[in-house]
């Protein structure tokens, strides 16, 4: 077969709901009402459609759906499922390239990525394979994906899940991007507030019930951040609404107290914030950043807020990353979390988890499923986190039926932290003990039907993802 047999607009689907890029870029808020964004090879353009109904400027262009349309500069710009589907690696490069070209903030790269589909009754052809409709496919492994964008852009992409990345202009935006998501029990401003103590009735009443709404963005900022905002960091309709009431900056900050910031919730807020930077910047080193050193204003400000300088938040991220190299300490603070009952120590001595309780983990811990989803990016679907230290290995199981007494998965995504790689691979197993590792209480009914089933089974009671 040649080339020219190659069909690849017949890869474009119809799709009623966002690509997976789109909807983790939505996600993660890189794209939000506001931006720009571009779709590079847009294929039948419901990605656009979809945007642009919820307010985001999209436009887009694909040589076979949208041949004429002009190429745009954009903030955005997703090159998604493209490069897969094009059998000439030379071609590959120059999409890459005219992608990247346009994009002025962010661009999103995804493609179909090894092990993902089953590839019986596909032809192999050049690096990847025909299919029966007269498409070309090539499954990327993830670290190769990694390569070739970094090899072709000159800027290191940062995974967002398997087989999607993000290429980022500004080092600042980057940094902020990835402390965003590393970010542990991320606090939530309406729960922190919904406690709080009745407005202070004597200091100048009127004036608080007429700036609520810029003492409300302050609390909420000095709630989530442990510290208060600089000017910069609050929106301008806070800054329109204090200039109409003729009220300074400090003067509102002022009022924010008043208010009533709470102290306990705002030294919590503190610490968390102080253990996130760390965990952020040991991971930072570990991976050998190269935006490192280029924290955002903002970043600078919780810096020096939490660390004096620089110079001790560095030292104090070494510190850590130390403690992290020794083994006892993290086999200590799984066992640790499993006595928390925030997961389940198995046969091998490897910490299983629900993924949603990853972010109650010691910093340690939470550098280790750090590292792993740096490398693979994160997983949509609901999933069970087994933690490896020791191996240097986190694996990923994606579960279905959550509220079955023995949730299954079926696929793994192993993140082999010594090759720096992932491993997607078909996978059965159940999870044997459900109410482990989702925290369930000693008494619960699925603790007991669990003990039913491993004394009729005569299961080994430590097991927990069983093979199917
Ligand atoms: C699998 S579809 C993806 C479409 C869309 N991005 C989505 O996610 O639904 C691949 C698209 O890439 C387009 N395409 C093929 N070669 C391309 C190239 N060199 N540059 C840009 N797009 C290309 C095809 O026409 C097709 O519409």
């Amino acid at each position: 077969m040649t080339d020219a047999t190659v069909h690849r607009h017949r890869t474009a689907m119809v799709r009623h709901t966002l690509s997976q890029p789109m909807s983790l870029a939505v996600r993660h808020g890189v794209i939000r009402p506001g931006v720009t964004v571009f779709d590079y090879g847009c294929g039948q353009g419901d990605d656009l459609r979809a945007l642009a109904a919820a307010g985001v400027e999209a436009l887009g262009w694909d040589p076979h759906f949208a041949p004429g349309a002009p190429r745009h500069e954009a903030e955005i710009v997703n090159l998604g499922f493209v490069l897969n589907v094009i059998e000439d690696s030379a071609e590959r490069v120059v999409a890459l390239k005219g992608a990247w070209a346009l994009a002025t903030r962010v661009l999103v790269v995804s493609v179909m990525i090894v092990g993902a589909v089953p590839l019986d009754g596909l032809r192999q052809f050049g690096d990847g394979y025909l299919t029966a409709r007269g498409t070309f496919q090539k499954y990327f492994q993830q670290a190769e994906l990694k390569a070739i964008l970094t090899q072709v852009t000159g800027v290191e992409p940062v995974a967002l899940a398997p087989g999607i990345f993000a290429l980022f202009r500004s080092p600042e935006e980057e940094q902020d991007f990835l402390l965003d998501r590393r970010r542990g029990r991320r606090a939530s401003t309406s729960a922190y507030r919904a406690d709080r103590p009745a407005r202070n009735a004597v200091a100048r009443p009127q004036l608080a019930d007429r700036i609520a709404t810029a003492t409300d963005a302050i609390a909420g900022f000095a709630l989530e951040r442990g510290r208060l905002p600089h000017p910069d960091e609050v929106a301008s309709d806070v800054h329109d609404l204090l200039a109409a009431e003729r009220v300074s900056f400090a003067r509102a900050i002022e009022a924010s107290h008043d208010a009533g910031i709470d102290a306990d919730l705002f030294a919590r807020a503190a610490s968390e914030r102080r253990d996130d930077l760390l965990v952020h910047q040991a991971l930072n080193i570990l991976n050998r950043s190269r935006t490192a050193a280029r924290p955002s204003s903002s970043m600078v400000r919780d810096i020096r807020q939490h660390f004096g300088s620089q110079q001790q938040f560095g030292e104090q991220a070494l510190e850590y990353l130390h403690a992290l190299a020794d083994p006892q300490r993290t086999v200590t603070a799984m066992q640790r979390a499993s006595d928390a009952g925030l997961g389940a120590i198995d046969e091998d001595g490897r910490l299983v988890i629900d993924s949603e309780r990853v972010a109650e983990l010691e910093g340690v811990l939470r550098c280790y499923v750090g590292c792993a989803l740096y490398l693979s990016g994160e997983i949509e679907q609901e999933h069970i986190v087994r933690l490896d230290p020791l191996r240097r290995r986190t694996t990923l199981f994606p579960i279905t039926g959550r509220r079955q007494p023995f949730p299954e998965t079926v696929t793994s995504i192993t993140i082999d932290l010594k090759r720096q790689d992932v491993i997607i691979r078909d996978d059965p197993r159940t999870l044997l003990r459900k109410a482990d590792v989702f925290g369930m209480a000693r008494r619960s009914r699925q603790r007991s039907i669990e003990g039913e089933r491993r004394s009729v089974s005569s299961d080994d009671a430590a097991k927990v993802l069983s093979r199917l």
